[in-house]
């Protein structure tokens, strides 16, 4: 392990914890105020009163210490599923503790004889429940249409493809045409969209809103979007059964805590209003001509902005240098990212609005000169 550190110092892949106070939209960064362009909390909901009221109005207990099939179902999840499901067009929706334990639930859809699809830059989750379950896996391209139907063609019982909806750190949409060639091969389609959800689509139901498309399975987080926390997965009503009686994520694990579900549930009620959306992606069209400009390459047509760096170190570095001048925005390195495309990824809340022009004047100083190389 000493030596594996070592290498990971070495090569500028280390990774150690900063202390991080949010007062949204800063935070204490180790004690130094900064306006935090890192967090995943798009609308800002996290620090909405109404939210917070709502969890505070259900604290009779922090925990119901108990998994949702022995003791844990309370009521409020319950209620919380049917407004998910209803919002999403779905016929159930259930709620997992997180957003990494909602996508292994796929791991559990598939079987020996099955084979999976997953696009190469799909989260991290998703590839551990890849590796559990007892499928073959094919990787496809990114978002590349002939690799995926060639792919699609190899023998398999019951074939699942499986992409994110929005790209967690390319900030792209997938292909409209993922879902018509898993369609047309007969493959259950599932999208993660923990970052499109809630913010995408006329009536802000996600990507498959969005794109116009039919998914199977919506694997989602509420720690996006809703500001709030927990996962769920969004389907027909004979799969959501199958997982209550076969998602090992969902059987052996305590429920979500009530309160939390009572937050989420005020947290969807907001963002169906639409007006936090707006304001958000005004804020990002802003900044990403004002980055383009000023001669940054940024990549994705989303709210998620990666800024192009390619070596690790100076991303390192230009994220510390960007620390001591009030802006915190992490450097993204591999494993994360392929090696040598290292990037910095900066997303913003609907309460960054008033401050867009600040933030461009930090990036217009930045001395991208050797010092940083
Ligand atoms: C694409 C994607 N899926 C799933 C997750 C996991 O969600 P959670 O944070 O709720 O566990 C994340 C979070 O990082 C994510 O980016």
């Amino acid at each position: 392990m000493k030596e594996e550190l070592e290498e990971l110092k070495k090569s500028n892949l280390y990774r150690s914890l900063k202390s991080i106070k949010i007062e949204n939209p800063f935070a204490y960064v180790n004690g130094r105020k900064c306006l935090l362009l890192c967090s995943n909390d798009y609308l800002g909901l996290s620090s909405d009163i109404r939210v917070i009221n709502a969890a505070k109005e259900h604290l009779s207990h922090l925990s119901q210490c108990s998994s949702r099939l022995i003791a844990g179902n309370d009521p409020l999840i319950e209620e919380f599923e049917y407004e998910l499901a209803k919002h999403k067009g779905y016929d159930r929706a259930l709620v997992y503790p997180n957003g990494y334990m909602a996508n292994l639930a796929i791991s559990s859809l598939v079987n020996k004889d099955d084979l999976i699809l997953s696009d190469e830059l799909n989260h991290a989750s998703i590839i551990d429940a890849c590796k559990l379950s007892k499928a073959r896996v094919l990787v496809y391209k990114h978002n590349s249409l002939e690799d995926l139907d060639r792919k699609l063609k190899e023998k398999g019982r019951s074939k699942l493809v499986v992409t994110e909806g929005v790209f967690s750190m390319d900030g792209d949409f997938m292909k409209r045409d993922i879902a018509k060639i898993a369609r047309e091969n007969g493959a259950l389609l599932v999208v993660d969209d923990a970052h499109g959800d809630f913010i995408y689509g006329s009536n802000f139901k996600g990507i498959q809103e969005e794109l116009r498309i039919d998914a199977d399975i919506i694997i989602s987080s509420m720690s996006k979007a809703l500001g709030t926390f927990g996962g769920y997965i969004a389907s027909r009503k004979e799969i959501i059964e199958y997982m209550i009686n076969r998602s090992r994520s969902f059987i052996y694990t305590s429920a979500l805590p009530s309160y939390l579900a009572a937050a989420s549930l005020e947290a969807l009620k907001i963002s169906k209003e639409g007006s936090k959306q707006k304001i958000l992606l005004e804020s990002v069209s802003k900044i990403k001509k004002g980055l383009t400009d000023l001669g940054f390459r940024i990549k994705g047509e989303s709210h998620i902005i990666p800024i192009m760096i390619g070596s690790e170190i100076t991303a390192l570095n230009i994220s510390d240098y960007m620390l001591e001048n009030g802006i915190f925005i992490q450097a993204i390195r591999y494993p994360t990212v392929a090696m040598n495309n290292a990037r910095l990824r900066l997303t913003l809340t609907s309460l960054h609005h008033p401050y867009i022009d600040d933030i461009l004047i930090k990036f217009k100083l930045l001395p991208l000169n050797s010092s940083l190389k």
